[in-house]
Order: structure tokens, then C-alpha cells, then sequence
């Protein structure tokens, strides 16, 4: 049997640099999950319905279980792990935002559901209800019946904006 061949995968995770060695056929999601050890992005499906394997590519969501790695060469990856502050691990105002309007329950689809928001947000700092709620449409939470995660999106857009302050 032949050795399946590999190629030089050149990704930036979080700001870091890495040439990885990877079969083409490898999802990001493994890559992420199995040659950097960044479980942040779940496996729920594997098939694309879900959306608890959200990352950002290029600062757009994407599926990262559908999206070969070889598909994504030289691109700019970012993962939650990769959004609290990396120097005195405070937690990004999402994700604080996500914590104190209790839009968080079991916690498998957070990851997902923050990036995407935060995708949202960089492109429009003060969504409508209607607006974050298109934006999430592709991200299913079993727990939480959605409402208190468009109040989470809401209440970091207000903090992001400064309207209101962060305790
Ligand atoms: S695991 Fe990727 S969409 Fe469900
Ligand atoms: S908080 Fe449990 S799946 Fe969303």
C-alpha cells in the first residue's frame, strides 16, 4: 500500500505561523483539533448542518469540517482560543458578553456561535434582532431556545460600542 502524500500546509492560527505537514484530504477541523491541539471547534455533525465547527477563515465563518486543509493554504485562521486576550487571559467582550446574558448552557455550540457573532459584529457593529438572528441561523444550540444568546450578541454590541460598560 502507498503512502498516502503529503503537502506543506502554511497556516496562520491565531496570529501564529505554522507549516504543517498534512494529507490534502484532511479537514481543517482535524488539522486544527489533531496537529494543533485547538479543541475549541467541536465535531458535531461532520457534515455541515450544525455549525459547532465554526472558525474564522480570513475573518469569514466557515464550516471547518467541511473545508480541506489544502483548500485553505496560506490563509489567516482564528479560533476561540484565539480570542481571549493572550496576555492576561481576559476573556474577549463576546465572550464576556455570552457569560453574563446567560447565552451560554451546555457550551458545545459556543465556540461557533461567538465567532460567528463576532464575524457579525466587525461588519455591523449594532445588528437588529432580525440581523443576528440570520447571522446564527446556521448554528444550532439544543439548550438554550436562542433567545439568550441574541441577548448575549446585543449586550456586546452595547459594550463594544461603549453604550454600556462592562462590570
Ligand atoms: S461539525 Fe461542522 S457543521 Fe456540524
Ligand atoms: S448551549 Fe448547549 S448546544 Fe448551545
Amino acid at each position: 500500500m502507498s503512502t498516502p502524500r503529503k503537502i506543506v500546509l502554511a497556516l496562520t492560527v491565531n496570529g501564529q505561523d505554522h507549516d504543517l505537514l498534512v494529507e490534502p484530504r484532511r479537514t481543517l477541523l482535524e488539522v486544527l483539533r489533531e496537529e494543533l491541539g485547538l479543541t475549541g471547534a467541536k465535531e458535531g455533525c461532520g457534515t455541515g448542518g450544525c455549525g459547532t465547527c465554526t472558525v474564522l477563515i480570513d475573518g469569514r465563518p466557515a464550516r471547518a469540517c467541511l473545508t480541506l486543509a489544502a483548500d485553505v493554504q496560506g490563509a489567516s485562521v482564528l479560533t476561540i482560543e484565539g480570542l481571549a486576550d493572550a496576555l492576561d487571559g481576559d476573556l474577549h467582550p463576546i465572550q464576556r458578553a455570552f457569560v453574563d446574558a446567560h447565552g451560554i448552557q451546555c457550551g458545545f455550540c459556543t465556540p461557533g456561535m461567538i465567532l460567528t457573532a463576532k464575524a457579525l459584529l466587525d461588519e455591523n457593529p449594532s445588528p437588529d434582532e432580525a440581523e443576528i438572528r440570520q447571522a446564527l441561523s446556521g448554528q444550532v444550540c439544543r439548550c438554550t431556545g436562542y433567545a439568550k444568546i441574541v441577548d448575549s450578541v446585543q449586550l456586546a454590541a452595547r459594550r463594544l460600542a461603549g453604550e454600556e460598560e462592562t462590570p
